[in-house]
């Protein structure tokens, strides 16, 4: 499966500190046997954040990862950025991720995370902390490779 990460941060973006979500997702992608093609760094700004989205699904990617910008920080405006662009939302994701994360962490209820089809790509929006969007990947990773071959139009068992 292509994967493409997307990070999304002003402050990483402007060289301010390092850009650790990205990476620490690379290596859960690469875990799983998955390949990484492409990664992007983006400030919080809706339409560089859809600019990534849509090249990396022109680019094969079957699963797009974000990670940044979920919350509810004046500048977050990741799940907007996705819904402008998406086919169609798929709230599973975001309710799991959401019920699993707090047990972990109160502060995970304020993740607005989601997950939606944008081209033949499934979308899905994780938390900005590294640790944060590694759990959150776990949590749904069960769905992933079917939800991917369904957003390509491919044959499946259901
Ligand atoms: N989810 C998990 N599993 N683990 C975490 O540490 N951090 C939370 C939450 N979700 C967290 C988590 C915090 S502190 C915030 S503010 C929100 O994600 C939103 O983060 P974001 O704006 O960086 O995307």
């Amino acid at each position: 499966m292509n994967v493409g990460i997307i990070t999304v941060s002003d402050r990483a973006a402007a060289g301010e500190y390092e850009d650790h979500g990205g990476p620490a997702l690379g290596s859960e992608a690469t875990r799983r046997g998955w390949t990484v093609v492409a990664d992007a760094l983006v400030p919080d700004d809706k339409a560089r954040i859809q600019e990534a989205i849509h090249a990396f699904s022109a680019q094969g990617c079957g699963l797009i990862l974000t990670t940044g910008g979920t919350g509810i920080a004046q500048r977050d405006v990741t799940p907007e950025a996705v819904r402008e662009i998406m086919r169609v939302e798929i709230p599973g994701f975001g309710e799991l991720m959401r019920m699993r994360s707090v047990e972990l962490t109160p502060n995970a209820v304020l993740s607005r995370g989601i997950a939606a089809v944008v081209g033949n790509s499934l979308v899905i929006t994780l938390p900005g902390k590294p640790q944060g969007a590694v759990e959150c990947l776990g949590f749904v990773e069960g769905a992933i490779a079917h939800a991917v071959k369904l957003c390509a139009g491919e044959p499946t068992s259901c």
